[in-house]
């Protein structure tokens, strides 16, 4: 019996408790590269590369070739337990890897959040201060300490308190809505006057660009005074590349645009190419402060992520996605703007690499995001073939994460499917669908 969308559907609302978001009721049968094809039989381009899992695209034949030979071996014996040589040499990678000319010590954990957990618990053991500072806007996960950092309420934080304490939050810079570096420094120097001193600060910790809040790019300047005042007051700086990194914005990670050096870096998501594993990598006198069995799990590290991720780094490096990154930003950002001339539901293209956003504005005003625009546009693209990822404080705004393996032709044919989507739904006779 052939399977639809449509039946799977009502099947995923009855077994699925409602918390568990959906953007599109597409269910995948196969994939490959940059593209995936439904249980119908229709393919989609995909833009959204499992929310920047997949720089290195679907089923890499060379990710999968370390995996099967992996699957030959062993699956699990436990890192904690009886360790593997190929976990041991990506530790060494990350570390040789992570910018900056600190010797460097890494762990393994699972997911992004239990990475972001872990830099926090790793900081405080280091200080023995409590506090942390954040940023509006920003995302660091769903478990409780990563929901307390992450800066926005609906639908990440709103009722599921009372969150860890001493998390306290600071506007991101974002010139596209009136906020400079030089007011998120001052709002910091507010903090320390008004509810924290830096003395009790064990970690600030902040994304380079902020991802599910909006792709807005932290400028290297502020990262810059941030590195001064963490060195300043003896407060650890965590960057949070779980997103970013991995050649996504044009360098292994994003922070080596601003030249300088973590004290932590988190990191997860393309790192195994669609295999869970996400590490804590940082200055090797920080990352000894928890004692022998204070960091870990289960499945931290599992032989097969590691196989994964050992084979992602060396993709990275022969096919210089790294170089690749910049190639598919700027095909994308030049074709946007010069959509945006003719389409002033576009506020803003902004990118860093081929970390590309599109915000979507009404009346060309920064400060009337266009949330439903956003949401058809995302629908529309998907009834034409492509799957898109929407983000942003405001649910304004389109991020692009397509495979940094794409062919020229795969990322043309996608953007043509954007600029398409949007000319019908802002045409006048068409307006009604975004009200639909
Ligand atoms: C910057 C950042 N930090 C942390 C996380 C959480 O990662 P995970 O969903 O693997 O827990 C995400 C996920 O989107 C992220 O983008």
């Amino acid at each position: 019996m052939t399977k639809s969308n449509h039946d799977l559907q009502g099947r995923r609302d009855a077994a699925f408790a409602r918390g568990l978001g959906n953007q599109l009721p597409v269910y995948v049968e196969r994939a490959r590269n940059a593209e995936l094809w439904d249980v119908e039989g229709r393919r989609y381009i995909d833009f959204a590369g499992g929310i920047a899992v997949l720089n290195t695209g679907h089923l890499h034949p060379k990710v999968q070739a370390a995996v099967a030979s992996q699957l030959e071996r062993f699956s699990h014996t436990c890192l904690m337990i009886t360790p593997y040589e190929s976990a041991v040499e990506l530790a060494e990678k990350l570390n040789k890897l992570a910018p900056g000319p600190s010797p460097k010590k890494a762990i393994f954990v699972t997911t992004g959040a239990e990475a972001v957990e872990n830099s926090i618990k790793i900081a405080r053991a280091h200080t023995g201060r409590s506090g942390v500072i954040a940023f509006g806007g920003g995302f660091h996960g769903r478990t409780f300490m990563a929901m307390a950092l992450t800066g926005k309420v609906a639908p990440y934080k709103a009722g599921f308190g009372p969150f860890p304490a001493e998390v306290f939050h600071a506007p991101f810079p974002i010139a596209y809505h009136g906020v400079s570096v030089q007011q998120s420094l001052e709002a910091l120097e507010h903090l320390f006057k008004y509810d924290i001193e830096p003395a009790r600060v064990a970690a600030i910790i902040v994304e380079p660009v902020m991802g599910e809040g909006g792709f807005y790019i932290a400028p290297p300047e502020f990262l810059q005074a941030l590195r001064l005042l963490c060195d300043q007051h003896g407060i650890v700086l965590v960057i949070d590349e779980i997103q970013t990194g991995f050649a996504r914005t044009g360098r292994m990670f994003a922070i080596e645009h601003a030249g300088i050096e973590a004290d932590l870096m988190t990191m997860a998501k393309s790192l195994a190419g669609g295999f869970p594993l996400a590490a804590v990598v940082g200055k090797a006198n920080i990352m000894d402060a928890p004692g022998p069995g204070g960091l870990g799990g289960t499945y931290a590290g599992s032989p097969i992520a590691c196989a994964a991720a050992l084979a992602v780094l060396e993709v990275i490096e022969s096919e210089r996605l790294c170089e690749r990154a910049g190639q598919i930003g700027r095909t994308m950002v030049g074709t946007l703007r010069e959509a945006a001339k003719s389409l002033p539901a576009i506020g803003e293209v902004r990118a860093l690499g081929a970390m590309v956003a599109m915000e979507l504005v009404k009346n060309g005003d920064p400060h009337q995001p266009d949330a439903e625009l956003t949401k058809a546009l995302t629908k529309r693209a998907a009834e034409k073939g492509l799957v898109l990822l929407s983000c942003g404080l405001y649910g304004n705004v389109i991020r692009f994460l397509v495979p940094l393996t794409a062919s020229d032709e795969i990322v043309r044919e996608g953007l043509g499917i954007v600029v398409e989507a949007l000319r019908e739904l802002t045409t006048v006779p068409a307006q009604a669908a975004v009200n639909a």
